[in-house]
């Protein structure tokens, strides 16, 4: 079986191919950073316009660097939640289209649940360059920590199937990803943030600067990330923006290592909370040397076992949907034109936003 997949709740408009064992045959993101970029995060507005813009070509490079026409496809599968309404109608009605008129199945796919199957993915004979993963032996149940952009919460994977894949606990604020965003527009290094950060943090000597950073409970799967962003600001709003290279190492590295530091600590205690011995990383915060270096050397010594896919399956791709999509249209399903979008998660939250009394802790 051949799906194709579609993805466009955010800011990268992407499709890709993949077949019944979850091998990429391909996989195009065409990127928005640089639509973006002027003003340090996503303009829904301007998200939508550009997904127009994209969305036919992109499928189209995905088909043909696969090979194949529409008639090859056995089914489609399109992100339909959770997202920016503007952006997800965009992939959600050009899907349809494409479903009626090749009369293919078509299943809408939660985002998320794309996030958290992609460990699956098999891309060992397709990107040169990557090492292969082992993925057969990557066995549920597992902790999986999704940190992007927009999400950053912990699940627990029974099975791959939605009604098996339970929210322990999320962000109360911003998401890992934004912190990064945030305080790279606070010290006016550029987005998006997060790779900036971790480059200069290298660098940098967390522990050079005292910044009063919030301490978080550990005993919580439920994370918040807008007072480190704050104590960082307020410090900035103190000494100003520094000049020195040299300072602004330094702050991101005391930012960056307290951010892991909150990731680590919280994935490794719910995992062994939940009594399961592997953990998998999802979302652009998996690109973080920092986090993934912190994650192996603290699960190793508690063996517990750390998988971090290839990073082309942790960021935004139309890949992880395809397969999430394909889980659905192998048992015969198709959700037709019934399919229609929602910024909201299928999944049960646990965590809510805002302050107030809180879920399990
Ligand atoms: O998953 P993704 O590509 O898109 C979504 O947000 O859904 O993640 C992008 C996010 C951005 O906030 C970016 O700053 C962050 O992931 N990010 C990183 C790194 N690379 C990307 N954060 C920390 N360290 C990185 N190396
Ligand atoms: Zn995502």
């Amino acid at each position: 079986m051949l799906v194709l997949g579609i993805e466009t709740s955010c800011d990268e408009t992407a499709a890709a191919v993949v077949d019944d064992d979850g091998r990429v045959l391909s996989d195009v993101v065409h990127s928005q950073v640089t639509v973006h970029a002027p003003y340090g995060g996503v303009v829904p507005e301007l998200a939508s316009r550009d997904h127009l813009t994209n969305a036919a070509p992109v499928v189209r490079a995905a088909l043909d660097r696969a090979g194949l026409t529409l008639a090859g496809i056995d089914g489609i599968a399109v992100t339909c939640r959770p997202g920016l309404m503007g952006a997800l109608l965009v992939g959600v009605e050009f899907a349809k289209g494409l479903a009626w008129a090749s009369g293919k199945p078509i299943v809408g796919v939660d985002h998320l649940l794309g996030h958290l199957f992609a460990v699956y993915l098999d891309r060992s004979e397709r990107i040169a360059g990557v090492a292969p993963v082992a993925n057969a032996v990557i066995e549920p149940p597992f902790v999986a920590l999704l940190a992007s952009g927009g999400h950053t919460a912990l699940y627990r994977v029974d099975a791959l199937d939605a009604g098996q894949v339970r929210e322990l606990g999320a962000t109360r604020d911003d998401a890992a990803g934004e912190a990064f965003d945030k305080v790279s527009k606070l010290l006016g290094l550029g987005y998006p943030g997060g790779p900036i950060i971790d480059r200069l943090s290298e660098q940098g000597d967390a522990d050079a600067i005292d910044v009063p950073l919030p301490m978080p409970r550990r005993d919580s799967p439920e994370f918040s990330f807008s007072g480190i962003k704050t104590s960082v600001a307020r410090w900035v709003a103190e000494h100003g923006v520094p000049e020195d290279p040299a300072v602004i190492a330094n702050l991101c590295a005391a930012f960056q290592r307290r951010v892991v530091d909150v990731l680590v600590k919280k994935t490794i205690f719910s995992a062994r909370r939940e009594r399961v011995s592997t953990i998998v990383l999802g979302g652009g915060m998996a690109a973080n040397r920092e986090l993934r270096r912190r994650m192996q050397d603290e699960g190793a010594t508690r063996e517990i076992r750390v998988v971090v896919p290839p990073l082309a399956s942790c960021t935004d791709n139309a890949a992880m949907i395809a397969f999430s999509g394909l889980l659905r249209l192998r048992k015969g399903e198709n959700d037709g034109d019934r399919i229609s979008a929602s910024p909201h998660t299928m999944l049960p939250r646990v965590t809510r936003k805002g302050a107030g009394r809180r879920g399990p802790t």
